[in-house]
């Protein structure tokens, strides 16, 4: 295709603003999709991806447009991932594109991912054409809001399209808005081949499909590629475009989007930001940009029942094919006995994988308190990378690092007040505050990581009635008064409880964890004290009294069945206990040990 006919653009929006309803449509009447095959979120759906037997889930979808002018051109509608954890794949995403289509609900105006997506796009020099969606609904209020978005992206308001991806009012418009305003690729097309890697899925089929945007040059089927960061080459097996379906072709050339098959099975040998060139005369200067992924948030999985161990290790293994940011070594825990360390890009993507392990794999899961990365400098200067707090050096500690995040806070003006406080308790700093309009505000603040990963985002909304958005990015590290509290069931510490925090918080931490396990740790044939220790230093102590009779005394000389269900009872109990020296401990209790309320 001529490039001068190519348009690439994504659809950046808060959750729920509408995105995958607008792509329906788009698909619809561009004729992509007929009606009859038509159904809600047809990029979504997992069972088409297994009908076709590979992954189209809505990476990069190319759509025949027809603009005013008479001619035809090609729209290539890019996905990006919606979260903050995956921030550097949604930038990936948007370098594939020179254009953005900025969709905000009508009804609920910009809210905190709006605005962090934004961000990202300008960062990306790419054209922004602002929409509102919904417009259909009775409680939209475009006029407010396109004054909100103009105001923010500095245009007029009478720029700001109106669209409802539900009913298709104005959608053929905006499709004519953006062959007219999104500028066309750009690339030397005798240039040896330059793609850029902008997602990456692997297939249980076909292998990993790798979704590309060729730069420069082109790249035809069956030639030999290299990918720049490792020099390791393939074969293109297969390479095409997806409308909607995947179309093989002989090639892609500047200015395209696609994909391609290479019959790798591992999606990190396709890295998202890897630029592929050819083997022959291949370029020799990457494409800008790529990135390892790096986990922020680490905690251990442990199977529930121990015997589980290599079937966690094999699930681990497999779910790593199609993450490539997920990383992981075996750990043993005096507690818990083996399992693995985990690192994840963020609490989302924690939860993402534990639900995926409990679910495709049948695995229960103990999963201790998520730990941020400590950088710890010792007094004789040596330094410790800290990822499980019960590794946490003793000894003339120097200094400890934690890293901080930027967090982008949307909410009602009338909640400023418990906003600030909240930030406060978590240790935040504000770094500024703007009114996007006379009843909303956006609020910025700097907050160490481990303050947020447990139960920010839940507080934040509670406390603002659900009014509130968040978004953050990390942003570097700070040095911090932490302490490490260590939990002991008589007298021994369990490492899965051991948890690093501010030192001033340290006294009310070790009050609530001893208090907190005192009512869920049941009584046991002997007394358990609970203590809460910084180093030697005993900050608190709670007791569970022994049980004084036996349960089986109350059948003594009763009829055999009774007893039977009774201790198959005790049985049932016991499989969510864990042995902790001699004491058994629930499984509630590793889990309460995350929550801070
Ligand atoms: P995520 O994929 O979860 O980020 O959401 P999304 O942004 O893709 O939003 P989605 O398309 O799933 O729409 C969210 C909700 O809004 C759904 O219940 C849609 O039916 C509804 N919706 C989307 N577009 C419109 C619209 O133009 N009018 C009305 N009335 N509802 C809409």
């Amino acid at each position: 295709t001529d490039p001068a006919l190519i348009r690439n653009f994504c659809i950046i929006a808060h959750i729920d603003h509408g995105k995958s309803t607008l792509a329906d449509r788009m698909l619809q009447i561009t004729g992509v999709v007929d009606a009859r095959q038509m159904r809600a979120q047809y990029l979504d759906r997992m069972d088409i991806e297994r009908e076709r037997g590979i992954t189209i889930k809505s990476q990069a979808v190319r759509l025949p447009w027809t603009a005013p002018d008479g001619q035809i051109h090609i729209l290539n509608m890019i996905d990006t991932p919606g979260h903050v954890d995956f921030t550097y794949e949604v930038s990936r995403s948007l370098a594939a594109c020179e254009g953005a289509i900025l969709l905000v609900d009508a009804a609920q105006g910009i809210e905190a991912q709006t605005l962090a997506n934004l961000y990202l796009a300008l960062e990306n020099d790419l054209q922004i054409i602002p929409v509102l969606n919904k417009i259909d609904l009775p409680a939209a209020q475009p006029e407010k809001y396109a004054a909100e978005l103009a105001h923010i992206i500095g245009c007029d308001p009478e720029d700001v399209l109106k669209v409802s991806g539900k009913t298709g009012v104005g959608v053929p418009e905006l499709l004519d808005e953006c062959v007219r305003l999104v500028p066309p690729p750009i690339g030397v097309k005798d240039a040896p081949a330059r793609a850029m890697i902008f997602d990456s899925v692997y297939d249980s089929y076909r292998g990993v499909v790798t979704y590309v945007r060729v730069v420069d040059g082109d790249l035809k089927k069956r030639e030999r590629i290299q990918m720049m960061s490792t020099g390791v080459t393939h074969e293109l097996l297969e390479i095409g475009v997806i409308s909607p379906e995947p179309k093989p072709s002989d090639g892609l050339s500047v200015g395209e989007v696609g994909y391609i098959i290479t019959g790798v099975k591992d999606v990190r040998q396709s890295r998202v930001g890897d630029t592929i060139t050819s083997l022959h005369n291949g370029a020799t200067e990457a494409l800008g940009g790529y990135k390892d992924p790096k986990p922020m948030v680490f905690s251990g999985l442990y199977p529930l029942d121990g015997s589980d161990y290599p079937e966690l290790r094999d699930a681990l293994d497999k779910l790593q094919l199609n993450d490539a940011a997920l990383v992981y070594e075996p750990e043993t825990s005096v507690a818990l006995g083996f399992g693995f360390r985990c690192g994840f890009l963020g609490l989302l993507h924690l939860e993402i994988v534990r639900e995926r392990l409990e679910r495709e794999f049948n695995l229960e899961l103990i999963s201790t308190a998520p730990s941020v990365v400590y950088r710890v400098v010792m007094e004789d200067g040596t330094e410790h990378t800290v990822t499980n707090p019960s590794e946490f050096p003793g000894g003339k500690i120097a200094e400890v690092h934690e890293p901080v995040v930027r967090a982008t806070i949307l909410a009602p003006s009338e909640y400023i007040g418990t906003i600030m406080e909240l930030c406060q308790t978590r240790r935040g700093v504000q770094i500024g505050m703007d009114y996007l309009s006379e009843d909303r505000v956006e609020l910025r603040y700097t907050l160490p990581l481990a303050e947020i990963v447990f139960d920010f985002f839940d507080a934040l909304k509670s406390k603002t009635r659900g009014y509130a958005s968040l978004d953050y990015e990390t942003t570097g590290e700070q040095q911090s008064a932490l302490v490490k509290v260590d939990i002991l069931l008589q007298g021994e510490a369990v490492d899965a409880f051991s948890a690093i925090v501010h030192k001033d918080k340290a006294y009310n931490y070790g009050v609530e964890m001893t208090k907190k396990l005192r009512e869920l740790i049941p009584r046991q044939q002997f007394e358990v004290p609970i203590q809460a220790a910084v180093g030697a230093r005993v900050i608190a102590r709670e007791n569970i009294r022994a049980i004084r009779k036996d349960v089986l005394a109350k059948c003594y000389g009763g009829d055999i069945s009774r007893k039977r269900k009774l201790l198959e009872k005790q049985k049932e109990g016991k499989k969510r206990m864990k042995m902790v020296g001699r004491v058994e401990v629930p499984q509630e209790a590793f889990i309460a040990a995350l929550s801070t309320d």
